[in-house]
């Protein structure tokens, strides 16, 4: 079965790819040719994915999968949430981490979450994913692999931040992976 995954971020293909094996081919962006910016303008993770997987959908009629992914922080009341990719008014990982860092300066509630809500679309049906992973926010950057908040994001129960504990471990648990884990389950109960 071929599936669009409405991404051309190299990290996300790679991970998505792995985690589906052989039973089903994913097409990026850039696999059916679209190179346009897609508009995400939700204020929630799930208007977000939508938006984006409803965008491809009507231009290619095809089963199109798109996430969106917000990091929760509890002593931030959510935020940063939907924010999560430009919280510091730029896309600068650092700058987004180090803005992080500073908000939770002397707090002692570091706890967030992980959250990816994938929107699945096809002619016929419409359906959500979420995948989470609960940890909590280091007090410095830590580690270099993955992108994103990696460095300062410590799961539960790892000494390691995602960014230390290498590609391969962090593919196994984390909260995009879950959420396809979720939508991999339903697509072989309805094909
Ligand atoms: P997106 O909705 O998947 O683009 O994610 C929004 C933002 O969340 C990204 O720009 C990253 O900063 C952050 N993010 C998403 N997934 C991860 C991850 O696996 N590790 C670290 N940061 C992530």
């Amino acid at each position: 079965m071929r599936i669009i995954f409405a991404t051309n971020n190299p990290n996300k293909l790679a991970e998505m790819r792995h985690a589906l094996g052989d039973r089903f081919e994913l097409l990026s962006l850039e696999d059916i040719g679209f190179s346009g910016e897609i508009p995400e303008t939700g204020r929630t993770l799930e208007a977000n994915a939508l938006q984006k997987a409803n965008f491809i959908f009507n231009k290619y009629r095809q089963p199109v999968f798109a996430d969106d992914t917000g990091l929760e922080v509890n002593a931030l009341h959510g935020a940063p949430g939907v924010d999560t990719a430009h919280y510091s008014g730029s896309r600068d990982p650092k700058a987004n981490m180090a803005k992080l860092l500073s908000a939770l300066e002397g707090s002692a509630d570091r706890s967030a979450v992980f959250r990816t809500v994938i929107a699945y679309v096809t002619p016929s049906n419409r359906e959500f994913f979420t995948g989470e992973v609960f940890g909590s926010i280091t007090e410095h950057m830590r580690g270099s692999e993955g992108f994103g908040y990696d460095p300062v994001f410590l799961p539960q129960g790892s000494d390691l931040t995602f960014a230390e504990m290498g590609i391969e471990a962090k593919r196994e648990m984390n909260h995009r992976v879950r959420a396809l884990e979720k939508m991999v389950a339903r697509l072989k109960e309805i094909s």
